[in-house]
């Protein structure tokens, strides 16, 4: 099968691999009819993720048909479409039982890490029965697809742990495929402000069309002084960190109103300053996760009920014969515009 590869920092190629097969009882093997490309397959890419080893077939979402399953997955069966999380959960070890899925003790995000994923014609997706979706009946597969990692991060990271109510306000740096994500689902609680903060004009007009109140580009340095103006001098209830650097974590630190949350979701190399020195009186709480996609039954339904079209993240799309080509445009966002690529089995 046609498989894309890691090849180790800066080296990737599509390849020819042999088909997975089931190697546990609870395995099953997808064949992929669509996939895309996260950040963070990027961040593999450059060598940033060292459990993610060369050799590696990367992709953690997608969508596809059951080709095959181990002798204990009962809920499957060849033919069946299915959505794949981007995190496999045993279901069964202290954390899968406290819905703490990423931090499964034999799963977790494993898919295009450390075993292979879904940029190829098949996949072996282990706990099958806890880590797939069935596909419900006439739903739009490319839509599906954001459901495997970006709305459930965007959600669980930035919407629940943020606290976001009826009537409170949200900023939310970083107007990137997660930060969007944050955007359209924190629609759900009707919040009276969602201000989007970016240093690209293009996402943030992609913003203002998919519901933000208002828009903030940060690239002058004036951008605390705006949103303080913006919420009336007191700051937001709800400040959402989607970039993944100090600098945005710390701007949301200094954004932030006398009770609000700061829900970081970004990814972060480095250490950031934690400012208690102003924030200490502030009845600040600063939550952390890395997602559990608890959260993909409930958005099932929502896609299913259109709330919300998560299609219109969708910016590309390529065949798996083009892979190469998919890469090169979303690792240049900035000049394409591309958000989310679909590739095609
Ligand atoms: N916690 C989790 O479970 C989880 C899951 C998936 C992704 N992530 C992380 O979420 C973050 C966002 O992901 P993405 O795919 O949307 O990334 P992205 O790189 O596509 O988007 C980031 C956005 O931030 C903007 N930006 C960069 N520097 C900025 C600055 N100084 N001020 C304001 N905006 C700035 C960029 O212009 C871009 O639009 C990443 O760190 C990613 O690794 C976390
Ligand atoms: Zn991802
Ligand atoms: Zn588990």
């Amino acid at each position: 099968m046609k498989a894309f590869v890691y090849l180790g920092p800066g080296k990737k190629a599509l390849e020819e691999r042999p088909k997975p097969d089931i190697t546990a009882s609870t395995d099953a093997i997808v064949k992929i009819t669509k996939t895309t490309i996260c950040g963070t397959d990027l961040h593999i890419l450059k060598g940033g993720v060292p459990s993610c080893q060369p050799g590696r077939i990367l992709g953690h979402e997608g969508v596809g048909i059951i080709e095959k399953v181990g002798p204990a997955v009962t809920t499957f069966k060849p033919g069946d479409r299915v959505l794949i999380s981007c995190i496999s959960a045993c279901g069964k070890c202290v954390y899968c039982r406290k819905l703490m899925y990423s931090h499964c003790t034999t799963g977790g995000w494993i898919l295009g890490n450390s075993i292979d994923g879904c940029q190829a014609e098949f996949v072996r997706i282990p706990y099958a029965e806890t880590s797939l979706y069935r596909v419900p009946d006439g739903s739009d597969e490319e839509a599906l697809v954001m459901l495997s990692d970006i709305l459930p991060t965007g959600f669980e990271c930035g919407v629940l742990n943020g606290k976001v109510q009826p009537g409170s306000t949200v900023a939310i740096v970083g107007s990137g495929p997660i930060g969007l994500a944050a955007l359209l689902t924190a629609q759900f609680y009707s919040p009276s402000a969602i201000i989007m903060i970016d240093l690209d004009d293009n996402r943030l007009k992609v913003a203002k069309r998919f519901g933000a109140t208002a828009v903030v580009n940060s690239s002058d340095g004036k951008a605390v002084e705006t949103v303080l103006k913006m919420t009336g001098g007191y700051g937001v209830d709800t400040a959402i960190e989607a970039v993944g650097i100090p600098a945005t974590f710390e701007l949301c630190e200094k954004i932030v109103a006398p009770g609000a949350t700061i829900a970081n979701i970004g990814v972060h190399g480095t250490k950031v300053a934690l400012h208690l020195e102003r924030l200490w009186d502030r009845n600040i709480t600063i939550t952390t996760r890395l997602v559990d996609t608890v959260s993909t039954p409930m958005l099932l339904n929502i896609l299913r009920s259109h709330k919300i079209d998560p299609k219109v993240l969708i910016t590309h799309r390529f065949k798996l014969s083009h892979i190469l080509d998919a890469y090169e445009t979303f690792g240049h966002a900035a000049d394409t515009r591309a958000l989310k690529v679909i590739i095609e089995g």
